[in-house]
């Protein structure tokens, strides 16, 4: 019943609008004591109390991590932040697609920049109450020439590595021109060597596309092996559109929910296979406790989602984890 209205009021409001809102009432929600629940699972030297988190992208700016761990996810991802602000693209850019359980975005990273949100997490750290396992996931700016991109990651990482968990190098959203051109090697290395300079002992994963080719998607692989990091985040959206054409998914920009599902399960057993002893984190589509379920059973250590939050509310997290 609760869901039902939920769905119906947040369904008739502008998406990005919407987002908002629901983002409110989540940094009301952190203000409650937070649960107290067992930190059953290690990971890469990191105690996680559920396998489940909040992709990123939700909270690009570290407001609303209290909130989130209040709602059931045992890890909440923020980001994606570059080393300035920037406001991303012209609105609007989030589109519902509610009969296919999608979302196609075009967001293009709009963020605080690197060091507002270096504040806000060296705050949420020292405030003392129990927190989520916290991902930083870090970018470049637009106006950053590609052959410059390695000092923005590198400049993200030097200032967000001690506040993180663990760093994720997003180098596979759609919306920020050529940035997915820096998942090839001769790009990736640099850039690799350079957050891990920067990065202490944080654990670093790379974000990876679903869009890419099997070959390309095992250099990334390779890379990640011979630097010793910790792992793959795999999918970031797809600008694929995987479902019979359809005049709603004309919008330009990254599709997530459902129908990127087979995509991501895809990769997930490619990479598994490339990668036997490293994190995997599974995202796409993620929808049910079974969903979850299975994932894990194709390899993931972690699950994480987003569109399905948007389209089955709060209680979520924590219908997911039931039973996981
Ligand atoms: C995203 N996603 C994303 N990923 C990322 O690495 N950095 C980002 O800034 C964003 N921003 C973002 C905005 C919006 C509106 C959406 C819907 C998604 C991608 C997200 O983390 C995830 O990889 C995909 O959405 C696939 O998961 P779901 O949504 O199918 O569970």
């Amino acid at each position: 019943m609760y869901q039902a209205l939920f769905q119906v009021f947040f369904r008739r409001l502008d998406a990005e609008f919407a987002h908002h809102l629901g983002a409110l009432i989540i940094r009301l929600i952190g203000l409650l004591p937070p649960p107290k629940y067992p930190r059953a699972i290690e990971i890469a030297g990191m105690k996680f109390v559920n396998r489940v988190g909040m992709a990123a992208g939700f909270d690009k700016n570290a407001r609303l991590v209290r909130g989130l761990y209040r709602l059931g996810f045992g890890h909440v991802e923020v980001g994606t932040i570059t080393p300035l602000p920037q406001p991303g693209n012209a609105k609007p850019r989030l589109f519902r697609i509610p009969q296919l359980r999608a979302l196609i975005n075009r967001m293009g990273f709009n963020n605080d920049g690197a060091a507002v949100v270096a504040r806000r997490l060296k705050a949420l750290r020292a405030s003392g109450t129990d927190l989520p396992i916290i991902g930083v996931n870090i970018g470049k700016n637009k106006l950053t020439e590609p052959a410059q991109a390695a000092d923005d990651y590198a400049a993200c990482a030097r200032q967000l590595a001690r506040y993180a968990d663990y760093l994720v190098v997003n180098v596979s959203s759609p919306n920020t021109p050529g940035l997915r051109d820096l998942q090839q090697t001769d790009s990736l290395l640099p850039i690799l060597q350079s957050v891990k300079e920067h990065s202490g002992k944080t654990p670093i994963l790379v974000k990876i596309s679903p869009d890419s080719a099997d070959q390309d998607l095992l250099e990334v692989a390779n890379l990640v092996n011979r630097l010793e990091l910790a792992g793959v985040i795999a999918t970031n959206t797809t600008i694929s559109r995987p479902v019979e054409k359809s005049a709603v998914l004309a919008e330009i920009g990254g599709l997530s929910g459902l129908p990127l599902a087979e995509l991501s399960k895809e990769v997930l057993i490619l990479l598994r296979g490339a990668l036997p002893d490293k994190v995997i984190i599974s995202v796409g589509g993620v929808e049910t406790a079974a969903d979850v379920k299975e994932r894990l059973k194709l390899g993931a250590d972690l699950v994480q989602g987003y569109t399905g939050f948007v389209y089955h509310g709060p209680a979520w997290a924590n219908q997911l984890t039931r039973d996981a």
